[in-house]
């Protein structure tokens, strides 16, 4: 017998089905909730509330498990590419080795864009946060791509949109970071894969080929596989609650950068190193910076620490924590507020306060610390987790435009004022 939930509302028993994910996650299917019973429930910041069903990605946070399409992240991240996963998230499957070849040349047909784009990259002051540079530049690729409007676009169609923005977003990325120094855009190599062309773009040089070191390479791509998707965090469904009005990729998936900006999600990276800088500018003393995450009365978060899902671990941060240590040793580098992140995270795991509300070092306390070591300034670290997230918003994106979900619209109880009668402006 199927599995259902009761509720019993003034005296009245309803019941509502029992849906079971694939990996036997439950869940209360309330879509006829309001129609039977007249009540909606509330969830403020939708913490026990399943906005879709999704065949894409997979997450158990209190065992801290990460699949994409039912890869563990461990397997993708040793063994794969960013551009293998990019293939996986978005089609479903791994490609083959012809078929991964021709995405990439596909790809690389699309890595260059439109002049008058330039114009804008030029508009903005040295000072525009590439968060906002970027959210805007992607939204703009729509006015270059007129077929991405068409909400009937056939799948070759729409495929078509998805390809080019996969192609030309390391473009956009190092072009704004190359319009901060105010130094030359370096246009993209069609012999290039995807990461080397990002570096290439990014650190290399306009008049030859400069070799990139493979222990960097390798830690940019498995970064850019972590970040890749994350079911439907806070940017991932602002990309699908926009996309449910119809709105165009491009104009999604820049809304779902905005939602990134915010340094509780992926403006975090930024957060953590700014944080770690001022705490060594302030004398360095950790555990006056602990005392102060743990008091009530104090705004202060560490940040880095904790997340929405995962109580146990974060299984991105543990395959990162590695790869940081190869780039620091790698690079050779010593830096001062590597010392500070070390003594918090040893303190952090240790502490009673944050072992209790489990709060461990997430993916982005150590991803900021790699991008910092590559020599990226800190505006750009969320710049660098859109990049990575990229395929993921595509995914998502194109599943619910396939399956024809509705349009996104969450209810509300109002807890304002009750009717009130107006008062002429000058009897008030
Ligand atoms: N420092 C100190 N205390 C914390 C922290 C922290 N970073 N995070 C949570 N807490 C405490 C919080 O005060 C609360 O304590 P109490 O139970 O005594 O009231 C308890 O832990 C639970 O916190 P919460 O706010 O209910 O947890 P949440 O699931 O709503 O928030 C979070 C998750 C990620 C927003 C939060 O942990 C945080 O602000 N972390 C710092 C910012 C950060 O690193 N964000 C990046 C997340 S990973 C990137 C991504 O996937 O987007």
């Amino acid at each position: 017998m199927s599995e259902t939930a009761k509720i019993t509302l003034q005296g009245q028993s309803y019941e509502f089905p029992v849906v079971t994910g694939t990996e036997n996650e439950k869940a209360i299917d309330i879509s006829k909730l309001r129609d039977q019973t007249g009540y909606i429930t509330l969830d403020t910041g939708f913490k026990n509330t399943g906005a879709t069903a999704s065949q894409i990605t997979f997450l158990d946070g209190e065992q801290g498990i990460l699949k994409y399409r039912g890869y563990k992240i461990e397997e993708l991240a040793e063994k794969s590419s960013f551009l293998e996963v990019a293939y996986l998230l978005i089609y479903g499957d791994l490609p083959t080795k012809d078929g991964l070849d021709k995405f990439q040349k596909r790809i690389n047909k699309h890595t260059v864009i439109h002049e008058d784009m330039k114009k804008f990259f030029d508009a903005f002051p040295y000072t525009a946060h590439p968060m906002g540079q970027l959210a805007s530049l992607v939204s703009s690729l729509s006015a270059f791509s007129p077929e991405s409007f068409n909400t009937d676009a056939s799948k070759e169609d729409n495929d078509l949109v998805v390809i080019k923005l996969l192609a030309k977003m390391p473009t956009i990325v190092s072009w704004i970071y190359k319009g901060a120094l105010g130094r030359p855009f370096i246009y993209p190599k069609s012999k290039n894969d995807y990461i080397t062309n990002f570096m290439h773009m990014t650190f290399g040089k306009v008049t030859e080929d400069v070799e990139f070191d493979p222990v960097v390479l390798d830690a940019l791509d498995k970064l850019l596989i972590l970040h890749a998707d994350h079911e439907q965090n806070c940017s991932t469904s602002t990309v699908r609650i926009v996309g449910s009005s119809g709105a165009n990729l491009y104009a999604s998936i820049s809304a779902g950068i905005s939602a990134l900006w915010g340094p509780s999600h992926g403006g975090a990276n930024q957060a953590v190193i700014e944080m770690l800088e001022h705490i060594k500018n302030d004398g360095g003393d950790t555990e006056k910076w602990i005392n102060k995450a743990k008091d009530k009365n104090d705004e202060f978060r560490l940040m880095g620490f904790g997340h929405r899902v995962y109580k146990n671990f974060d299984p991105r941060a543990k395959i990162i924590k590695k790869a940081c240590d190869n780039v620091l040793e790698k690079l050779g580098i010593n830096d001062p507020v590597l010392e500070i992140a070390k003594k918090l995270e040893e303190a952090a795991l240790h502490d009673p306060y944050f072992v209790e509300r489990k709060l461990y070092p997430n993916v982005d306390f150590y991803s900021g610390i790699i991008y910092r070591a590559l020599g990226f300034p800190t505006e750009m670290f969320t710049v660098l987790f859109a990049l990575g997230r990229l395929p993921g918003w595509i995914a998502q994106w194109l599943e619910l435009r396939y399956n024809q979900e509705p349009i996104g619209r969450p209810r509300q109880v109002y807890t304002g004022k009750t009717e009130r009668n107006y008062v002429d402006l000058d009897k008030r």
